[in-house]
Parts: structure tokens; sequence; C-alpha cells
């Protein structure tokens, strides 16, 4: 098996396309794994990995533990609202006392953009990033690639529409940096005021009517408005915002062709998505939380592989 170029999963921007293969090749195995009756593997029977939240979360950070557990880690989980934290400590203090504690790896999310970068600079860990702010989600995206390929073959050629809030997207960002690495056409959207600036810069088209946008692509990705961010209101009304950008099967059915739908969650049914779509079998939102377990098995492994590696 091949070593990974990095010795950090900081975002997806400056990974490469080989990294993002062998991460694939590697969850194939992995994902096997998970799908036997014993589903655990002795892979980092001697790593300790930290997950530290400074953020909410139900999926990347289930899907993390579950990861390090099926590949026989030690974990300890921190919540920084149970913390000290709290009681004014820094984030380098609270990461250097975890690894005093002979902690190898930190799986960390953070609302604030480039915390993990800032955080591979200080300490003496590999440091994976499970989401800092609106930057970059780089697990989120190699699993959303990686359920595009299951379901369709391969990224390469497909069109992809990333729908909704791309301004306060982290899941926006990544996925933009995977799908090109890996060949696919994207196109986002959405509102103009949920747009980033800069958008087109990355090499992506802007579509603001979503039945041109449904009907170019093979792939949806229906995005959650993230009024946790949002200090201001972006958009007259929630009806209006459906009206516009919400997907439901009375638009899907309109379609001249079949297309794959996919959401990263947490879902507002009845908002970006309706519950008919996101619970029929155009979605492969739960297929997407499965393939977050092998991807992570992954990307754990082969960081480990590296840190023995350097190590020794
Ligand atoms: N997709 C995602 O990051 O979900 P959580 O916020 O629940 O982890």
């Amino acid at each position: 098996m091949g070593e990974l170029g990095t010795n950090h999963l900081l975002g997806i921007k400056n990974i490469s396309k080989d990294d993002i293969q062998l991460i694939f090749e590697t969850a194939d195995h992995f994902k096997e794994v998970i799908n036997r009756p014993i589903k655990k593997v002795p892979s980092l029977r001697d790593v300790t990995i930290a997950n530290l939240f400074f953020e909410n979360s139900t999926r990347t950070r289930l899907s993390f533990e579950l990861a390090e557990k099926r590949l026989s880690a030690d974990v300890v989980n921190f919540s920084a609202a149970s913390s000290s934290v709290k009681k004014g400590e820094t984030l380098i203090d609270t990461v250097n006392n975890i690894l005093a504690m002979k902690v190898d790896m930190v799986v960390m999310r953070h609302p604030n953009p480039g915390a993990g970068v800032f955080l591979s600079k200080h300490v003496n860990a590999s440091i994976v990033n499970a989401g800092d702010g609106a930057h970059e989600h780089p697990t989120q995206a190699l699993l959303d690639a990686y359920s595009i390929r299951e379901k369709l073959g391969d990224v390469k050629g497909k069109n992809i529409v990333i729908v909704g809030d791309i301004l306060h997207s982290r899941v926006a960002l990544s996925n933009i940096f995977c799908l090109q690495k890996l060949g696919a056409k994207v196109k986002v959207c959405g509102p103009n005021t949920l747009m980033p600036k800069h958008i087109r810069s990355l090499g992506v088209e802007v579509e603001f009517d979503l039945k041109k946008a449904l009907e170019w692509c093979d792939v949806a990705n229906m995005l959650r408005v993230q009024n946790e961010r949002m200090s201001t209101r972006y958009f007259p009304s929630t009806r209006e915002y459906v009206a516009q950008y919400g997907l439901d099967k009375e638009k899907l059915n309109q379609l001249s062709k079949e297309i794959v739908i996919m959401h990263p969650g947490p879902i507002n049914r009845g908002v970006e998505i309706s519950s008919d779509v996101a619970d029929s079998n155009h979605s492969i939102i739960l297929h997407q939380v499965e393939n977050g377990v092998a991807i992570r098995m992954a990307v754990l492994y082969l960081l480990a592989s590296k840190m023995k590696h350097y190590k020794n």
C-alpha cells in the first residue's frame, strides 16, 4: 500500500489526487471490514486518538469514534462545553495537556477557520480537521466523492451541482476542491446573497435557476441554510427560499432524467429538501453516512502508518 503525501489532514486544497485515490482504495478495504460480522481490525492497537469537539456534531463525531474503535485505537473524547476551555484555557494549552497524556492523533472540530493548521504548527501530533468554521470539512468531501464513485462508477466527467448556502459552507469548499481534483465539473446554485464573492475564481460556474442546475447535473448535493452562522437575513423568508431553492418531488419529477440526491446532514426537512426526496431511492444520504466510517478509518490508518514510519 502507498503512503500519504501529508502528515495531517487539514483540508482538501493541499492534498493531491494520488492521496485521494489512496484514501479511496484503503476505504474500499475498510468498507468490506465494517460489513463483516466482526467489524474490528487490530490496525491501530497501539495508537491513542483524542476527539476534540469545540462545536456541535452528530455524524462526524460518532463516525470518527466508530472508525477509531473499529481500528482498535484507544479513544478519548473532549467536548468544549464541559471542559476547562470555559475557564479560559487556550487551544494550545488544552491540546498540549491532552498530548502530555501520550495521545498520538487529534481529530478536531473548531468554529474558527484555520484552527487545525494553527494546531499542526504548535503540537507534536497528527491533526485531522473535522470541520473548521466555514473553511474546510475534508472527510465530508472525501466521503461525498467516494459515495458518488460508488453510485456512478467514477467521479471523473460527472456534473455535480452544490445547492444552497455556499457562503457559510465548509462542505461546499472541500467538495469543490475534491470533485475538481477528481475530474468532475462543478456548479453552485443558490441565492446571490449566499454566494462568496470569490466563488468563480475556484473554477465553478454559478447558476441561480435551480431547475436549470438540476437538468444539467448528474448529482445534486443539497446544503442546509446555516442560520447559526448568520448575523443578518440573507433572503426575504424561508417560504421564498423553499420555493426557489428547496428540492421536492414535484421539481424532481419535472426533470427529463434521474439524478442522484445527496445531503451532508443535518437535514432541515421541508427547507432545502422535502422528506419525500430525502427518503426516496434517488437519495444516497444514508450511504454517505455509512461510507463516512470507512473513509475515516482509511484516513486514520494512513496517517497513523505515516506517523509510525516517521517516528521510527
Ligand atoms: N455532516 C456533518 O458534518 O454533520 P455533523 O455536524 O452532525 O457532524
